[in-house]
């Protein structure tokens, strides 16, 4: 059982608190008067249980969720009837060009090591019409230097900024502000670029967050 299926299934098995977790998607708040009227599609990479699509539709978009977990696919189905695709970030993504108008992500594009948030970051592009934004939030590489949240027991960086974390038994991406910005590449324009301290599921974090549009 992968690390998310645990959760996703104790989740499952306490119940889904939908007030608590609508509360979760605060981190949107600074972000979504940036991205224009909500006219269309709009996807969440790594969805989970479906917070973020419920908030973007009561916004007025047409949610649309990514996600590996089959579990977590599942009840985001089931509890809120928004489309959802079971498929994992290390392929290309599985829509045409231009498809969405905005592309969201919570705290999971950081479990990408760099070659492979730099291949996702092609495909969000590619998905995103022309004007369309991308708004994403990602631990900070401060994040690991106070350590926060989790046991950095033996952490090992196998690229810059990648670690390995034994305790967990997969590595993340901790983000600076640079990185974020060499990984985005070229044809954006960055209209917010932060590392600043948050609070997530009662959680202190230190987060890189960004708000791109696609030029
Ligand atoms: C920290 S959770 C965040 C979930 C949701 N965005 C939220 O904030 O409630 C990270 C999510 O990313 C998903 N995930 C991790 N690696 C993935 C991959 N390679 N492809 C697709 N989804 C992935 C996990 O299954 C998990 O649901």
């Amino acid at each position: 059982m992968s690390h998310w299926d645990a959760i996703y299934r104790d989740l499952e098995v306490r119940g889904l608190d939908i007030e608590s977790e609508l509360a979760g998607t605060a981190w949107l708040d600074p972000f979504l008067p940036l991205v224009g009227n909500p006219t269309g599609q709009a996807l969440d990479l790594g969805c989970g249980t479906g917070a973020d699509l419920l908030r973007l539709a009561c916004e007025g978009w047409q949610p649309v969720g990514l996600e590996r977990e089959p579990r977590a696919v599942e009840l985001a189905q089931r509890l809120h009837g928004f489309p959802v695709k079971a498929a994992s970030f290390e392929d290309p993504l599985p829509f045409a060009d231009d498809t969405f108008s905005l592309v969201i992500s919570r705290f999971a594009l950081h479990l990408l090591p760099p070659n492979d948030a730099v291949n996702l970051f092609r495909e969000v592009r590619r998905v995103l019409a022309s004007g369309g934004y991308f708004v994403f939030a990602v631990n900070s590489d401060v994040h690991r230097q106070q350590g926060l949240q989790y046991d950095y027991t033996g952490a090992v960086e196998k690229e810059p900024g990648y670690w390995f974390l034994p305790s967990l038994g997969f590595g993340y991406l901790f983000y600076t502000p640079e990185r974020a910005r060499d990984l985005l590449g070229s044809g954006w324009e960055i209209r917010h670029l932060n590392d600043g301290f948050l609070i997530q599921w009662d959680i202190p974090k230190q987060a890189v967050t960004c708000v791109a549009e696609k030029v």
